[in-house]
């Protein structure tokens, strides 16, 4: 039974600050972010997005009446959880309307959160072929203001819905996949913001890719050649790449050149959105499948996901026949058309506005965010949210 995507949706908030006049402000040559980082845009959450709406938005544009019925199963892959108990999921459950018969729970590795994710929809969709999994994966990536990783934020969500015979894309049966217990990157649960060993977590990102990577060859007889592409966890887009660099020489001419130039299509929306942390892999893979219009139905795609912390696994998809007619290719060139660019203060503005710790009421402005679903306030310490669309 062939089991995989069978849509694939994606929410950025509709503000973003460009990364040259962010280097301006911080005194750093813009090409250092726009070239030795690889971002151009970043993607800037309003008070009123947060890690649940920008899952809803993104689930929203994918989910019609019979997935609503017949999702069984709702998974949410974040490191950014807004909750030390009750799921981010469950918000999401509730937002879509979707059938009560569910399990619903929350996932965190870093951004290896939605990778674990899929994997689990998959087993239980091999023990229930009717059932369909909803898949979310959704972060907003804070390293604060003035500091060596803040051109590497972002915020964003990708939502899948996984089933048996998936329209998009079936992923096969071998993976490889790695756990050490190294300090790179992390967040304790006092902190908003993370702390990183920036060159240090570069190393183990490029190590983990190649050891997985080797891994997988030695189980599967599979090399290069076998790859029409391979799309990578992007915290910002120079840094697969670099693990890409390091393995291409085991392929032909004919193969490095294909795999770089279909690498750099599938950076290009994240080149615009920044790192949203376990929704990167998937932004990379929908900037591939969305902007490379020849991309043959068959085709092998690898998959690297890398979780900070750390744990990395390469798995792989075949392209089902048709999967372009499934895709939302002009949606989301609206979604990026239609955002508003702020100047550096006003992201400042916005990175330091914060919801209230202390049970007081807040109520937020809704109407400054043309998301159908928003987070409208807050009560007795609890979260309020809105589903523009009906209200709920
Ligand atoms: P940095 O110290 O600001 O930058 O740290 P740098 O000095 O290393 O320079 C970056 C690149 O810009 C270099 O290129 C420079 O040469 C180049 P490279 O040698 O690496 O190819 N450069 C220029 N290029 C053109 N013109 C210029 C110029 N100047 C310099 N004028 C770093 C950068 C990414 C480390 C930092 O921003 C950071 O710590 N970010 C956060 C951590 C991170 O993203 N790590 C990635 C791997 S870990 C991971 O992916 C997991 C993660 O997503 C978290 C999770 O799992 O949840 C982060």
């Amino acid at each position: 039974m062939k089991i995989g995507i069978d849509k694939i949706g994606f929410y950025a908030p509709h503000l973003y600050v460009d990364m040259n006049n962010l280097a301006v402000a911080r005194n750093i040559e813009p090409e250092k972010f726009t070239i030795g980082i690889g971002q151009e845009k970043m993607a800037i959450a309003p008070i009123t997005q947060d890690p649940v709406t920008l899952a809803a938005n993104a689930a929203v544009e994918i989910v019609d009446d019979i997935d609503k019925e017949k999702i069984d199963f709702v998974i949410f892959g974040t490191e950014s959880g807004i909750d030390n108990s009750k799921s981010a999921g469950v918000y999401v459950h509730r937002l879509l309307g979707l059938n009560p018969r569910a399990r619903t729970i929350e996932l965190k590795q870093a951004c290896y959160g939605a990778t674990a994710a899929i994997q689990m929809a998959k087993g239980h969709i091999a023990l229930n072929p009717e059932s369909r999994v909803l898949v979310l994966a959704s972060d907003i990536a804070r390293y604060g203001l003035n500091t060596s990783g803040e051109s590497t934020q972002g915020a964003g969500a990708v939502a899948m819905v996984m089933s048996a015979d998936p329209k998009i894309m079936a992923l096969e049966d071998q993976s490889s996949y790695l756990t050490d217990d190294v300090m790179d990157f992390w967040r304790p649960v006092y902190s908003d913001t993370a702390f990183v060993d920036g060159k240090f977590s570069n190393e183990q990102y490029i190590l983990f890719f190649q050891k997985v990577w080797e891994e997988y060859k030695e189980k599967t007889g599979f090399g290069l050649a076998d790859f029409e592409a391979i799309c990578y966890h992007l915290p910002y887009t120079k840094m697969g790449l670099k693990a890409l660099r390091t393995v291409l020489e085991q392929g032909t001419e004919e193969d490095q050149e294909r795999l770089l130039a279909n690498y750099k299509i599938s950076t290009l929306y994240n080149r615009i959105v920044g790192n949203i942390y376990t929704g990167s892999l998937y932004l990379s893979l929908l900037s591939l499948l969305e902007l490379k219009e020849d991309l043959k139905d068959g085709s092998r795609i690898g998959l690297f996901s890398y979780g900070s912390g750390a744990v990395g696994e390469f798995f792989t998809g075949i392209m089902q026949p048709n999967y372009r007619a499934h895709l939302h290719v002009e949606r989301h060139t609206k979604v990026f058309e239609s955002r508003t660019e702020v100047t550096v203060p006003e992201y400042e503005a916005i990175f330091d506005k914060t919801l209230p710790v202390d049970g007081s009421t807040v109520e937020l402005d809704i109407h400054s965010d043309p998301a159908a679903i928003c987070l409208s306030g807050m009560k007795d310490n609890m979260r309020l949210y809105i589903n523009k669309l009906n209200s709920n």
